[in-house]
């Protein structure tokens, strides 16, 4: 029921060249792929000239970030939900773990930015996650639970049915520890759960909640298997076409 959706975040990686022959490389690996949608994030300056290359085709353009302001507007450096529509994504990243840590974004922020990305027609994916020295201290579950009530305050559930959730546990970003399928589904279903009370059945069981954390082509068939994970935000993996196309195709690994 729930389309799984497997995006790779690019980060500050590839310049225009090396993300052109990235998609170039990758469209042929994916062509027969239908069981999920595919998404990728490059740098701002990348989107135009990927989604080019992308289409026609079964990939999708995500931004990593957009301005909190709608805009248009005085506002040195941001790029708004509107402009990077208009560059060709459909999809934008918002309150990533590094825009939290590096750039002290905070649930209010992350808001903002979800509520403009859905006004300018993008997919907000909406990200969570505890850092380590808060799940050491039993504080995982309440920790996610602010995020998501600050994160998604004052969404209509119709907005909420055009959201996706990535769960990334702080801990497991670009360390090669991904969390256990156990301790993943343990925290997808507490999102449900919460989400349910939040805005109901139908959203809770609508919204796609993706994994991300050092997933890798050799970890994502078992993470899939959990009921409420679906799908994956993929960060280090998804710099090589190769490794990236095994992992949207993990059906046919199994
Ligand atoms: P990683 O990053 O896959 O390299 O751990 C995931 C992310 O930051 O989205």
């Amino acid at each position: 029921m729930r389309r799984p959706v497997i995006a790779g975040n690019w980060k500050m990686y590839k310049t225009i060249r090396e993300a052109v022959d990235f998609v170039q490389t990758l469209k042929p690996l994916v062509v027969a792929t239908t069981h999920c949608e595919i998404v990728i994030a490059p740098v701002f300056t990348a989107i135009r000239a990927v989604a080019d290359r992308l289409e026609g085709s079964n990939i999708r353009v995500a931004s990593q970030d957009v301005a909190a302001e709608t805009g248009p507007g005085a506002f040195t450096g941001e790029v708004s939900a509107a402009m990077v529509r208009d560059a060709g994504a459909a999809y934008a990243i918002v309150g990533h773990s590094e825009r939290r840590q590096y750039y002290c974004e905070t649930d209010t922020t992350v808001n903002q930015k979800a509520r403009s990305a859905l006004a300018a027609g993008l997919v907000p994916i909406v990200c969570v996650g505890e850092r380590i020295d808060q799940r050491s201290a039993g504080k995982a579950e309440t920790t996610v639970d602010e995020q998501l009530l600050g994160g998604l305050a004052n969404l209509t559930a119709q907005e909420v049915s055009n959201i996706i959730l990535a769960y990334e546990p702080v801990w497991a970003i670009g360390t090669g520890q991904t969390a256990t399928p156990e301790i993943a589904e343990q925290m997808h279903s507490f999102i449900r759960s919460r989400l349910r009370k939040m805005f109901g059945d139908a959203q809770a069981d609508g919204v796609r909640i993706l994994y991300g954390g050092s997933v890798k082509p050799d970890n994502i068939a078992r993470l899939m298997q959990e009921p409420d994970i679906d799908g994956a935000l993929v960060g280090g993996a998804s710099l090589d076409p190769d490794s990236f196309s095994r992992i949207v195709n993990y059906k046919d690994s199994r």
